[in-house]
C-alpha cells in the first residue's frame, strides 16, 4: 500500500467503528487566542479573537472575525473563547518502553543507569513482547495527555523480533506521531546484529506501517565511534533507505561516547537527506557546533535528564539555534515538554547569570526568553526532524493542536499566551489535544482506541513482575575506573541532607 494520506471519511469506511469515533475530519476552533509563528521576525505571534479550521489531517485556515470564511457543512465547532490554541509539543528524545521502571530510579546516576536500567542489562532478557507493548502504550498516554503530539523515539527496546514488533504496534496503537528510530546494538541476549538488520528490513515492509503516515521508521545507533563492520552496515543502511531520522547519544567530556557531528562527518553522513539528532551533546565542541550549523542538523537537549543523571549542561546551551528539546527516560521524572522547556529556560538563565555574579557584577537583562523556550518546544523540534509542516500553526501544516484553558487558578490573568504556557501552565490545563486532525484528548479526557482500564491492568501486571526483579537485583558496585565508554575514575559526589545527623538521608 502507498503512504498517501487517506482522509478520515475514507478510512472510516474501511476500518473499525472506533476509527469513525476518533475522526474529526472538519473541526473549527472558534474565537480564541491562537499562537502562530512569524517567519520574518522568527518569534511566536498571538492572534486574539481568531479561529482555526481543520479539515482532514491539516490546518485549512486561520482567520479572525472580519474574514468571510465558508465553513464546510458538518464541521464540528469547538468554542475556544478565553482559551489558548497552541501547536503540539515535540519531544526529540525518548525511550518509551521503560515505563515499568517508574520510580525505581529516583536517585540513580548515569553510571548506575548503564549497568542497571539500560538496553545492555538484564532488560534484554526480562522484557518480553507484552512487557514492551503495555509499557510503551501506557507510557505514551502520558505525553499525549500533556500535549506532546510528536516524538522522536530512540527505540532501544528492540531486544528480539517479537519485542520490536510489539513496540512498533504499541506506538501505532497510541495515536502519537513518531519517528520510531529502531536501535541497533550488540546485545548479550543472542539477538545478533545480522538478525537485527533482517528484523529491520522486515519491519520496513510491514503493511500496517505502510498504510498510515503518523509513524515512520528511523535508525538509532550509539557505536559510530567503533570503526567496524556493524558501523559500516549502519552507514549503508542510512544511505540506502530514506528513513525519517537518524539518532544517537552523544556526550563527550568524561563520559566519552563521542558519537559527534565530527565523527558522523568523517563517515559522510552529515550532508545526507536524513535528519540527524544528537541527543544531549553536553560537551559539544566548537567544531561540532559549526558542523551542526553547516549541515542544519540538531541536538536534543533533555534538561531534566541531564541534571538528574549528571550528563551536565556544559556547552549545549551555546548551540540553541540548532537545538530541540527531549525527555529521555520518562520513568525517572516529568515527561511533558513544557516542564522541560521551563527547566531549560530557568537553568540557562542561571548559567549565564553566574557569569556576571561570579565577577561581582549585577546583570541588567535576562539571558533567555519565554518565547525562545516555546520555540524550542515546538518549531525547533519540527525542524530537527525536517518536518516544517509540524510545530507551527499555519495553513497547510498538520493539525497537531493543543488547547489550554485560560482560566485555571494558575493561568488566570494572562495576556501573553506564550508566557502563560511556559511559566504558568500544567498538564491539567490542557483541555483538548489533536494529532493529524484526530482527537487524542477531549474535554480534559484522553481519547484512546483501547479500553484504558484493560491496558492499565495488563501494564500493572507486567510492571509488578519487572519491579520485583529489579528490586531484588543488588545495586552495582561502582569502583575504580568508569570503563564503559571512557577511562576515568569514579568518585563520590558531595551529598547534602535535609536533616541534621550523619548524612545521606536516603
Ligand atoms: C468529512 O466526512 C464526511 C463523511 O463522513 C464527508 O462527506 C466530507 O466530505 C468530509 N470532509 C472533509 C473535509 O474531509
Ligand atoms: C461571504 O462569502 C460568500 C461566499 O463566497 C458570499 O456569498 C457572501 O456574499 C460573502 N459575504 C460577505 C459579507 O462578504
Ligand atoms: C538510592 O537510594 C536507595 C534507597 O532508596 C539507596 O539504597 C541507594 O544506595 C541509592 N543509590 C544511589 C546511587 O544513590
Ligand atoms: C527474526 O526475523 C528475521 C527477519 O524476518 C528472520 O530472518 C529471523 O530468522 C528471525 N529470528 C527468529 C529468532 O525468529
Ligand atoms: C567485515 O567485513 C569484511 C568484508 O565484508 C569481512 O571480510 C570480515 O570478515 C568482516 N569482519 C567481521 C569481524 O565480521
Ligand atoms: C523520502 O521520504 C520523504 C517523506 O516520506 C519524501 O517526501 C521524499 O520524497 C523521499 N525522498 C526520496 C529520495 O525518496
Ligand atoms: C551538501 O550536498 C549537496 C548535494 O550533494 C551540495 O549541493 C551541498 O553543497 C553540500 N553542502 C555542503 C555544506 O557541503
Ligand atoms: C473496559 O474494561 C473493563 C475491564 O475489563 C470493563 O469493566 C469495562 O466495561 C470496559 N469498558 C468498556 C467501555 O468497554
Ligand atoms: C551517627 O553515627 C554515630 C557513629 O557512627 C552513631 O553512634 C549514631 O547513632 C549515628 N546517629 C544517627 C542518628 O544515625
Ligand atoms: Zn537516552
Amino acid at each position: 500500500m502507498s503512504k498517501t494520506f487517506r482522509p478520515c471519511h475514507l478510512l472510516a469506511g474501511l476500518a473499525s467503528l472506533s476509527a469513525t469515533a476518533l475522526c474529526a475530519n472538519s473541526t473549527l476552533f472558534q474565537g480564541g487566542t491562537i499562537i502562530t509563528f512569524d517567519e520574518a521576525s522568527q518569534i511566536p505571534v498571538a492572534l486574539h479573537g481568531s479561529s482555526l479550521l481543520v479539515t482532514g489531517d491539516s490546518i485549512a485556515r486561520i482567520f479572525d472575525s472580519s474574514d468571510n470564511v465558508t465553513i464546510p457543512t458538518g464541521t464540528e465547532i469547538v468554542n475556544v473563547e478565553g482559551k489558548i490554541v497552541s501547536p503540539g509539543f515535540i519531544d526529540t528524545h525518548r525511550h518509551s518502553w521503560q515505563t515499568a521502571y517508574k520510580t525505581l530510579g529516583s536517585n540513580t546516576t548515569l553510571a548506575e543507569y548503564f549497568s542497571r536500567y539500560g538496553e545492555f542489562t538484564q532488560a534484554g532478557t526480562v522484557f518480553g513482547p507484552d512487557d514492551i507493548y503495555y509499557g510503551t502504550l501506557a507510557g505514551l498516554y502520558e505525553p499525549l495527555d500533556a500535549g506532546v503530539t510528536t516524538i522522536l523515539e530512540h527505540a532501544h527496546g528492540t531486544f528480539s523480533n517479537e519485542t520490536s514488533k510489539a513496540y512498533l504496534n504499541a506506538v501505532m496503537d497510541s495515536g502519537v506521531r513518531m519517528a520510531f528510530c529502531y536501535a541497533f546494538h550488540e546485545l548479550g541476549n543472542g539477538f545478533s546484529f545480522e538478525e537485527q538488520l533482517a528484523n529491520f528490513a522486515n519491519l520496513m515492509k510491514n503493511d500496517r506501517l505502510n498504510s498510515q503516515e503518523l509513524v515512520q521508521i528511523g535508525i538509532a545507533y550509539d557505536a559510530f565511534i567503533q570503526d567496524n563492520n556493524n558501523t559500516q552496515a549502519i552507514v549503508d543502511l542510512v544511505n540506502n533507505n530514506n528513513v525519517s531520522a537518524l539518532t544517537m547519544h552523544f556526550l563527550g567530556g568524561p563520559w566519552g561516547n563521542t558519537n559527534s557531528p565530527s565523527k558522523l562527518d568523517q563517515l559522510g553522513l552529515m550532508n545526507g537527506t536524513t535528519p540527524i539528532v544528537f541527543s544531549h551533546a553536553s560537551y559539544v565542541t566548537t567544531d561540532d557546533a559549526e558542523l551542526l550549523r553547516k549541515y542544519d542538523q540538531y541536538i536534543s537537549t533533555t534538561p531534566e535528564s541531564e541534571m538528574h543523571y549528571g550528563h551536565g549542561h556544559h556547552y549545549n546551551s551555546l548551540i540553541q539555534d540548532q537545538s530541540a528539546l527531549g525527555v529521555d527516560t520518562h520513568f525517572t521524572f516529568s515527561t511533558d515538554i513544557i516542564g522541560q522547556a521551563r527547566m531549560w529556560l530557568q537553568s540557562t538563565r542561571l548559567r549565564f547569570f553566574y557569569q556576571s555574579l561570579d565577577n561581582w557584577n549585577v546583570p541588567r537583562n535576562s539571558p533567555m526568553s519565554a518565547n525562545q523556550a516555546f520555540t524550542l518546544a515546538t518549531r525547533s523540534g519540527a525542524l530537527a526532524m525536517r518536518r516544517p509542516d509540524l510545530g507551527v500553526l499555519a495553513t497547510g501544516n498538520k493539525a497537531d493542536v493543543v488547547v489550554f484553558d485560560g482560566d485555571s487558578p494558575n493561568m488566570l490573568g494572562w495576556s501573553d499566551p506564550v508566557a502563560a504556557i511556559i511559566l504558568h501552565s500544567h498538564v491539567g490545563d490542557i483541555r483538548h489535544v489533536m494529532v493529524g486532525g484526530e482527537w487524542r484528548k477531549r474535554d480534559g479526557q484522553l481519547v484512546t482506541k483501547q479500553n484504558r482500564t484493560e491496558v492499565q491492568n495488563k501494564f500493572l501486571e507486567s510492571a509488578k513482575r519487572i519491579q520485583k526483579i529489579w528490586l531484588e537485583t543488588p545495586l552495582p558496585d561502582l569502583q575504580g575506573e568508569f570503563s564503559g565508554l571512557s577511562h576515568v575514575d569514579y568518585v563520590d559526589a558531595y551529598t547534602v541532607d535535609a536533616v541534621r545527623g550523619n548524612g545521606t538521608g536516603y
